[in-house]
């Protein structure tokens, strides 16, 4: 149990599998200027915490705490920080990557990146959406500009990117195909999906055309292939390594766009995701969710890579 001054938090002193995390009690962070202090509620896993636990990513050697999905009580406010104060219920995402360290009971972040938790949602459901609601808005708003009436292909569309991204593209008036295996395509049309390809049965390359937008979540050959079901001037939106430098030279080639993307901590985006949330158009389906102390079986359940939704640890 932590005391008034620390806090416990998930930590890893060496790369690896699950069974690298570890509960430790550590000094509770002070806000310093432009900064909330959090009391995390929920917190979102997403597939970058498994990869930088087991390779370090952008962060390098640890010892350090992963999680930057975010939902919360605002318990003190930094020097400048007067849009938010103590008491407030708030979400966000903290800065991608280097503001990591929210699987843990407190957190400090930059108070321009968080937005108040829309009344309508509990903590479990604001602490899954930052991340990957980012990822899609920005991916299908910001650089496709997705209009009414286009045709949107999403990858993984049963995944956690996958399945907010469809809500946004319906949102904004697409038509919308999703890949994903067969099991999975009852749980795509409740998301509002027109049209589900089975990916392990079907080359979706062969059976969808003249779209507008992809958005790839899978790389490699699908990446490849996605430019070609593209209509001229259409565009893949990718957010995973290309592994492949030809991408942009066959993009060229055949008179389409490529982009890939990181998700970057934005409050209009957020203030556009939590909109959408009390409209009633966008929700994250919960796959599961397990206490702090159990962050290593999310870990190793999320990294299957198999799962149709969102994790989320809680805090008490
Ligand atoms: N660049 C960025 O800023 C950014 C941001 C967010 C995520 N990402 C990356 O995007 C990827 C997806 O993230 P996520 O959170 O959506 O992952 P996720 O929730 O773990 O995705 C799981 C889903 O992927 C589906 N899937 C696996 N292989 C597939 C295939 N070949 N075709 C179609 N669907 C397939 C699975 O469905 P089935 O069981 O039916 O196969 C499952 O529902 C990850 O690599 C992540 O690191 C990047």
């Amino acid at each position: 149990m932590s005391t008034v001054n620390t806090m416990r938090v998930i930590t890893q002193n060496a790369l690896g599998g699950p069974e690298v995390l570890e509960v430790a009690e550590v000094e509770r962070p002070a806000p310093r200027a432009n900064e909330i202090l959090i009391r995390v509620h929920a917190a979102g896993l997403n597939p970058t915490d498994w990869k930088h636990r087991a390779t370090g990513g952008f962060l390098g050697e640890p010892p350090f705490t992963l999680g930057w999905d975010v939902s919360g009580v605002v318990e003190a406010v930094g020097v400048g920080v007067a849009r938010l104060a103590p008491g407030d219920e708030v979400f966000g995402m903290l800065s991608y990557p280097w503001g990591h360290g929210s699987h843990a009971e407190y957190v400090a972040a930059p108070a321009r990146a968080f937005v108040h938790k829309p009344a309508g949602i509990d903590h479990v459901q604001a602490g899954a959406l930052p991340l990957v609601s980012l990822t899609a808005w920005q991916a299908l708003v910001e650089n496709a500009q997705v209009q009414p009436g286009q045709r949107v292909l999403i990858h993984a569309a049963a995944g956690g990117v996958g399945h907010v991204a469809v809500q946004i593209a319906k949102a904004r008036g697409a038509y919308v195909i999703g890949t994903a295996s067969a099991a999975k395509h009852d749980f795509l049309r409740e998301l509002g999906v027109d049209e589900a390809i089975d990916y392990r049965e079907t080359d979706f390359s062969e059976a969808v055309k003249d779209v507008d937008v992809v958005l790839d979540m899978l790389g490699g050959e699908t990446a490849l292939k996605s430019l070609r079901v593209l209509r001229p001037g259409g565009i893949v939106v990718s957010i995973v390594p290309m592994g492949k430098p030809d991408f942009y030279e066959e993009a060229e080639r055949l008179g389409v766009r490529a982009v890939r993307m990181l998700v970057d901590a934005d409050r209009a985006d957020m203030e556009s995701i939590a909109e959408l949330v009390e409209a009633g158009k966008l929700r994250a389906t919960i796959a599961a969710t397990f206490p702090l102390a159990d962050a290593a079986e999310a870990h190793a359940l999320g990294a299957t890579g198999r799962t149709a939704g969102k994790l989320v640890l809680t805090v008490d």
